[in-house]
C-alpha cells in the first residue's frame, strides 16, 4: 500500500510565506513521499528474492527511517500550520505546557531557542506518551534523536529551505512567522 502525497496547497497565501517557498517545500515533501515507496518496494522485492543478507539491503533499511520521517515530519508540520486560532488557555495542551514548562511563555522561549539553535533540522514539541510530560526536542536529521515512544504535538522545519527564500539568514523572523500561523487545533488533537 503506497503512501500518497497530501495537497497542502491551502497553506498558499499564510502570512509571513511566500507562494514560492511553500511550493519549493511542497515538491521538496513529494520527493520524500515517492522515496519512502521507492525504499519499501525495493526492501520489499529483496526480502521476496532472498537477498537480505546484502549490504544493498542493510543500506536500504538505514535509508528507511530516513525517508519515512522526512514524509511524515514534513506532514506534522504543514498541519500544524495555517491556523487562525490561538491557544485556548483552557485546552488540555494549554494545561499541560504549564505542567511540564511552568509556564506557557517559559515553553515558547523554550522553544524558540531550540529553533535558534546553530544547525538545520527540527524542533519538536513531544508528549511522553509514558507520564504524559511535555519537552521540546533538537532533531538534527528526519531519523536521529527522536524519544521512544513519544507523541509529536507541534513540528517546526529549522532546515534552510523552510526560510531561507524568504528570510535569508534570519531565522529568528520565520520563527516568528511560524508562531502567527500556527494551527493550535491541530497540535492539541495530537495530544495524548
Ligand atoms: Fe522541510
Amino acid at each position: 500500500m503506497a503512501y500518497t502525497a497530501k495537497d497542502y496547497s491551502k497553506l498558499i497565501g499564510m502570512a509571513g510565506f511566500s507562494e514560492t517557498l511553500l511550493k519549493n517545500h511542497f515538491t521538496l515533501y513529494q520527493g520524500y513521499v515517492t522515496n519512502t515507496n521507492k525504499v519499501l518496494d525495493l526492501l520489499a522485492a529483496m526480502l521476496k528474492e532472498g537477498k537480505t543478507g546484502t549490504p544493498e539491503f542493510a543500506e536500504l533499511k538505514r535509508r528507511l527511517g530516513w525517508e519515512f520521517n522526512g514524509m511524515r515530519l514534513h506532514e506534522y508540520y504543514f498541519e500544524n500550520l495555517g491556523g487562525k486560532e490561538t491557544l485556548d488557555p483552557n485546552a488540555p495542551l494549554a494545561k499541560k505546557l504549564v505542567e511540564s514548562f511552568g509556564s506557557i511563555e517559559a515553553w515558547e522561549k523554550d522553544f524558540r531557542a531550540v529553533g535558534g539553535m546553530r544547525g538545520i533540522g527540527w524542533v519538536v514539541l513531544y508528549q511522553d506518551t509514558a507520564g504524559g510530560r511535555l519537552a521540546n526536542f533538537w532533531i538534527n536529521e528526519h531519523d536521529a534523536g527522536h524519544p521512544a515512544g513519544c507523541q509529536p504535538i507541534l513540528v517546526l522545519d529549522v532546515f534552510e529551505h523552510a526560510f531561507m527564500i524568504d528570510y535569508g539568514l534570519k531565522k529568528a523572523d520565520y520563527i516568528e512567522a511560524f508562531f502567527k500561523n500556527i494551527g493550535w487545533k491541530a497540535a492539541a488533537a495530537r495530544l495524548r
